[in-house]
Order: structure tokens, then C-alpha cells, then sequence
């Protein structure tokens, strides 16, 4: 029920006792003091002073809806996932996100866009966190918390700062494909029903025969792809900060609710170790013509949440919810990503966030989890260790004993992936800037790119990001060079 259409008799404190008055607090007389039995009184003051968890420490700003996902074409050969056999039809959340931004900045500032997706599958919650792009800036978690920084705000005056930002990217090369995507027109999507979504890392799937497969996932928009320049988005920025979310919102409410068709890239298991490039590198993309997209289903947004904090601000999204048919690959973003969501929401939202209505599976819930704050449903068995002898729940390994897994073997080392034929920087970028934009697209690069070093770049990084720019494409670094210097 829509919050404008309930009726509500009369308004109590938390504990459901009837109030005295919404208007006036309890004094001695109409001009004496307040009074400390006014509990009521106390209890909005301190409900009000902790009305606040800490934001996301990246994709702050955000907006999300529920759905279903219909699967369309039959992939059970290379999966047994519950959630992506034929017919299946699977409730959803998604939540999309800008990255740098805190909770009230603008939603048209240039940044990837997060595609964050939790299936509520017979087995549990299979959550597929993405973003807007493909790739990604670097390619070990070591190195995530310094891009992150360099992307947020400087520790003397608070300021987000562009030297910062090319300071890093140029000291960190592999972040080239992402930049160059980050600086065309899928850096400022439309809105966010006209962006693709990608899982960007590579997963693993399992078939019901125990063969094994990698896949990377593409959503395609039903809506079309569409973008905002950046003198549009600089104008929607102080117009409607909001722009995205009241989008989505508005859209699903006046009933066009958006939708997108999953695709999967299949590369059979053994093709890994001798691919040209290192396939589970962030900062890569398979080609099409290798790997061609195979349809799955469709992804349909048709609810919003009728209470904006419980459902998006709360759903705590986690690549490690991983159900039985899909696991991880040997991408070592992925693997990091693996600790970090479920470590980040037991600080943000606490111990029991998983019990949380968007966060709470609809499927059989038998864990040994116990107590701790917040905890409201009870612990379903009735001894809390395993194994009991009081009908507690057992493993059943014989179904789901086989982990989706790969075998690896060697000394410890802190060193990059083993280098590849093609395992450069710069080709996957130079191809996109040569043959996927066109004339104009090509030219708002360069222009966008421009702006964005004329704004407080030191001369020592300026001119590496111009090389920079001249490793992806000679030409477009030369036009890039001369637009910084007014040519
Ligand atoms: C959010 C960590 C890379 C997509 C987050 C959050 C953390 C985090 C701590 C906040 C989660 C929350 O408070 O709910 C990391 C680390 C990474 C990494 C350590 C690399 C090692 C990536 C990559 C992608 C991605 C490669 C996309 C392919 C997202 C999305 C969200 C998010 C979509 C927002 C989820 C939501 O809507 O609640 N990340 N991240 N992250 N991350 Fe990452």
C-alpha cells in the first residue's frame, strides 16, 4: 500500500501506547520547563538521533526496486543453478549506484554505475553485484582502497580532486580500458534504465553432470542505451539532484517498468590456460567473435520499495552469496570482493543485516547463527551446535558437497598475473577508441577528457596523463594535448 493511501486511527510511541499530542510537549505550565517524564518526548529525540547508519563507504547514492527474472532460452548445459533453468521465474532486487559520491550527490556526476542484482532463488540468495561497464580499474584488491581514495576527497581540505584521480590512474595503467569507457558516453548513462549491467568478472558454472564452464554476464537494456553530455549532466546536476532515482522511480510507478535481456559469454573450461590473455584479468573483455552472448531471460523491475531505507538502503548486497551451480573464478578482484561485502554490512548495518527484509532469503533458512544485536527470528533449531542429536539440520554433502572450484597449485608469491601474449594495457582501449566510437563519440572523448585535466591537474601528472592518453591512441592523445592547451 502506497504510504499517501493508509489510514492510521491515531499515533502511538514505538511501544503502541496511544500519544497525548503530536504538537506540544509535556511542561509546567504553558511557559514552564519540559519535563523528564515526557518519555514520549525523549524517545523522538533519540529515535532521531539514530535514525542514521553510515552510508556505503563507495555507491552511496543509489536507487532500487524489486522484480522477477523470467528465464527464455535453456542454458541447464551449462549450469544447474536453480534460478537460470528453463522457465524458471525468480523474484528480485536490483539497487543501482553511482561509486564516488556520497548519499546526496548528484546522480549525474561521471562515474561507473553500479548494477547490483539479489535473486531470491530456491536455494538461497545469489547476488550478482556488477556495475555499468565491463571492466575495471585495477586488477587486485590490494589496490582497490588506493583507487577508491583517489576518487574521493583530499584529507586537507575535503575537496574531490582531478590531480588526485589522474595521479593514480596514470601510476596504475591498467586502469586504461575502465578510464576510457569512464570518459565516453557510458560515463554518464541517461538514466538508469538506459544502462547495460555487466558482471565484469568472470564466474564459474557447474551443469548438473558436474561440467564446468566460465561465464561473464551481460544485461542488456530493453530500453536502449542512452547517455547525457556532459553539459547536460553538468545542468541536470544543479537542477535535480535526484535525476536517477526519481526516474526510476516515477517509471515503475506509472507503470513502465523497465526491463533488461541476460546474456552470458561461455568459454569451456579448458580454453583458460592458453587463451591469448589472462581471461579472468578485470581489465579485459572476451571478444564477441570468440565468445558470442548466449540468451538466458529477462530481468523485469515493476516494484518500488514502499519504504526507501528498509529495502534499498538496508539490502546488503555480497559477491559471496554464490548458490549451488555457480561459483567463483580465479579473478583476484573477485576473490577480495569474496571477504568484503559480507565484513562491510556487519559494520554498516550489523551482525543479523541478513534477516533484514531485503536481505532475507525466501527459501529454507537452517543455519546455526545465534543471538547477537538486533537478532528478531529465531534460531532454527534447537541445539546450537552441529551435530546434535536433537533433529538439528546436517549438511547434506551428498547433494551439494561438490564445491564450484578450480584446482591451483604452487609456491606463495605477491606478483602480478603470469604475463600473455595480448596481456598489454592499452590494446582493448586503442580497439575501442579506433573501432567501437565513431567520429562524434571519439570527439566527446577528447573533449571530456580535456575538461577534466584543465581542472586543477599538476603539470608533472598532466603531461603523463597525456602520454597516457598517446599509449591508447596516438591520435587521440595528440587532440587531447591540444585541447588542454587551447589548440
Ligand atoms: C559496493 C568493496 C570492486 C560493484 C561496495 C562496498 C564495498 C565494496 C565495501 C559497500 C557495500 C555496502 O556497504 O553495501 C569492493 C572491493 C572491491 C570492489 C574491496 C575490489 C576488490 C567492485 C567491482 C564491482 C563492484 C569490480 C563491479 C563489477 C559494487 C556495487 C556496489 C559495491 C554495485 C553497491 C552495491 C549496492 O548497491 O548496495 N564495494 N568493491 N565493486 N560494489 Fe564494490
Amino acid at each position: 500500500m502506497s504510504q499517501d493511501a493508509q489510514k492510521v486511527p491515531y499515533t502511538t510511541n514505538n511501544a503502541g501506547i496511544p500519544v497525548e499530542s503530536d504538537e506540544h510537549s509535556l511542561t509546567v505550565s504553558p511557559d514552564g520547563p519540559i519535563l523528564l517524564q515526557d518519555h514520549y518526548l525523549i524517545e523522538k529525540m533519540a529515535q532521531f538521533n539514530r535514525e542514521r547508519v553510515p552510508e556505503r563507504v563507495v555507491h552511496a547514492k543509489g536507487a532500487g526496486a524489486y522484480g522477477v527474472f523470467q528465464v527464455t532460452n535453456d542454458v541447464s548445459q551449462f549450469t544447474k543453478a536453480d534460478l537460470f533453468q528453463p522457465g524458471r521465474r525468480t523474484e528480485m532486487l536490483a539497487r543501482f549506484s553511482t561509486v564516488a559520491g556520497e548519499q546526496g550527490s548528484p546522480d549525474t556526476w561521471r562515474d561507473p554505475r553500479g548494477f547490483a542484482l539479489k535473486f531470491y532463488t530456491e536455494h538461497g540468495n545469489y547476488d550478482m553485484v556488477g556495475n555499468n561497464t565491463p571492466v575495471f580499474f585495477v586488477r587486485d584488491p590490494i589496490k582497490f582502497q588506493d583507487f577508491i581514495r583517489s576518487q574521493k576527497r583530499r584529507l586537507d581540505n575535503g575537496l574531490r580532486d582531478h590531480d588526485m584521480q589522474w595521479d593514480f590512474w596514470t601510476l596504475s595503467p591498467e586502469s586504461a580500458h575502465q578510464v576510457t569507457i569512464l570518459m565516453g558516453d557510458r560515463g554518464i548513462p541517461k538514466n538508469y534504465r538506459t544502462m547495460d549491467g555487466f558482471s565484469s568478472h568472470t564466474y564459474l558454472w557447474v551443469n548438473a553432470g558436474g561440467e564446468r564452464f566460465w561465464v561473464k554476464y551481460h544485461f542488456k537494456t530493453d530500453q536502449g542505451n542512452a547517455f547525457l553530455t556532459q553539459e547536460e549532466a553538468d545542468r541536470i546536476a544543479g537542477e535535480d539532484p535526484d535525476y536517477h532515482r526519481r526516474d526510476l522511480f516515477d517509471a515503475i510507478a506509472g507503470g513502465q517498468a523497465p526491463t533488461w535481456t541476460m546474456h552470458v559469454q561461455v568459454m569451456p573450461f579448458d580454453d583458460a590456460p592458453d587463451y591469448r590473455f589472462n581471461p579472468f584479468d578485470l581489465t579485459k573483455v572476451w571478444p564477441h567473435a570468440d565468445y558470442p552472448l548466449i540468451e538466458v531471460g529477462r530481468m523485469t523491475l515493476d516494484k518500488n520499495p514502499e519504504d526507501y531505507f528498509i529495502h534499498i538502503e538496508q539490502a546488503a548486497f555480497e559477491p559471496s552469496n554464490l548458490v549451488p551451480g555457480i561459483g567463483p573464478s580465479p579473478d583476484k578482484m573477485l576473490l577480495g570482493r569474496l571477504f568484503s561485502y559480507p565484513d562491510t554490512h556487519r559494520y554498516r548495518i550489523g551482525a543479523n543485516y541478513a534477516q533484514l527484509p531485503p536481505n532475507r532469503s525466501r527459501s529454507l533458512v537452517s543455519s546455526y547463527a545465534k543471538d547477537g544485536a538486533m537478532r528478531f527470528d529465531a534460531a532454527a533449531v534447537a541445539r546450537p551446535y552441529a551435530p546434535n542429536s536433537y533433529g538439528g539440520p546436517a549438511a547434506d554433502t551428498a547433494r551439494f558437497g561438490e564445491p564450484a572450484g578450480w584446482a591451483s597449485s604452487g609456491e606463495m608469491v605477491r606478483e602480478a598475473y603470469t604475463l600473455r601474449s595480448q596481456d598489454d594495457d592499452w590494446g582493448q582501449p586503442g580497439t575501442m577508441v579506433r573501432e567501437v566510437f565513431d567520429d562524434a563519440a571519439r570527439e566527446r572523448l577528447v573533449s571530456n577528457v580535456a575538461g577534466h585535466l584543465k581542472d586543477g591537474v599538476s603539470a608533472p601528472v598532466l603531461a603523463r596523463a597525456l602520454q597516457y592518453w598517446r599509449n591508447v591512441d596516438k591520435a587521440v592523445g595528440d587532440r587531447i594535448a591540444s585541447a588542454v592547451s587551447g589548440g
